[in-house]
């Protein structure tokens, strides 16, 4: 039985099969409408979500299957003090496949090992968060036409954000890529990021100035501060604003560099940035359905007649 709990679970071939598959799956939807008929998925979300947890759900009923779950540890045997590995072995009495979403790093590798089930890690505190960084590929891929050589600028709250540590883990087995880490000081990216890109002879730089860094991206993803994971309510205050990709700022930057964003927005993309056609924070919400669909049919093990061949 597979798990996908960090995107390293997958070799870089198999990605490629995943998204070819993604892709078969945008282009003709009704050859995979029942390929999960009589298949559940539960979502188990310790943690908010709108985005993962709801496109998790739609994937497999547009796969013809149904989901169950929860949508905050109060509503859960949690708040009883259940643990996860209870919960999880529970849930495999219920469902096909989970995914789980928690506040504490290596809470999906403590449910996979006690899953009958696959598990999926969709965000395990500051760690990982493995479906979004193949959506984030995806459409890095669809929009480049490449998965290598550019240089990828990622600004915001660096440390807290688990979607750039994931994709940055992810990113460093293509050739060609280049790391621009921008965040102020206090929020810079881990010491575990910079050694494995450095035992990798990987090249990044780190700044602080969006405007030094902007004008040589190929791709920047902007992040969110990641307000609850920090420590008190003044040092977030004090940082929530320190970017704020506007016009002018854009207006610098190479005509084909795409923005992304995993998604919530709160101030760090001005909203007339939007119309802007490098703008690709929606589209990568799009291609999380996709992925995901494509995910779950290959951890499940399920292959369409006239399909793509699952990883
Ligand atoms: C991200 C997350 O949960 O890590 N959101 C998401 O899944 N799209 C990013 C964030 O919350 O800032």
């Amino acid at each position: 039985m597979r798990h996908l709990l960090t995107p390293l679970d997958f070799s870089v071939e198999e990605i490629d099969q995943l998204f070819d598959l993604a892709s078969d799956i945008e282009h003709h939807p009704a050859k995979y409408a029942h390929a999960c008929d009589g298949k559940k998925i539960a979502t188990l979300f310790y943690e908010p979500s709108t985005r993962t947890r709801l496109s998790f759900e739609a994937a497999m009923i547009n796969l013809g299957g149904s989901a169950l779950g929860f949508q905050s540890a109060v509503n859960s045997s949690a708040s009883k003090g259940e643990s996860v590995a209870d919960t999880i072995r529970v849930i495999s009495c219920f469902a096909d496949i989970a995914a789980i979403r928690h506040n504490k790093e290596g809470a999906a590798m403590v449910a996979a090992r006690n899953s009958r089930i696959p598990v999926i890690n969709a965000g395990d505190g500051g760690h990982m968060h493995p479906t979004q960084t193949l959506l984030d590929m995806m459409t890095i891929r669809e929009l480049k036409g490449r998965l290598g050589n550019f240089t990828i600028g990622m600004c915001g709250d660096l440390k807290f954000g688990r979607t750039v540590h994931s994709l940055v883990n992810a990113l460093a087995r293509y050739p060609g890529v280049k790391f621009v880490f921008i965040s102020p000081q206090e929020l810079r990216v881990p010491d575990y990021i910079t050694e494995m890109l450095d035992d990798k002879n990987i090249p990044y730089e780190e700044t602080i100035r969006l405007e030094d860094a902007i004008t040589k991206l190929d791709i920047l993803y902007m992040t969110r501060v990641q307000r609850e994971r920090f420590f008190n309510e003044e040092d977030y205050v004090r940082l929530k604003d320190f970017y704020i990709l506007d016009k002018r700022l854009m207006n610098m930057a190479k005509d084909d560099m795409y923005v992304l964003h995993p998604l919530p927005r709160v101030n760090e993309i001005s909203t007339e940035v939007d119309s802007d056609p490098r703008a690709a924070y929606f589209k990568q919400v799009q291609y999380g359905v996709y992925v995901r669909m494509a995910i779950i049919l290959t951890l499940l093990d399920i292959h369409v007649d006239g399909g793509e061949t699952n990883a």
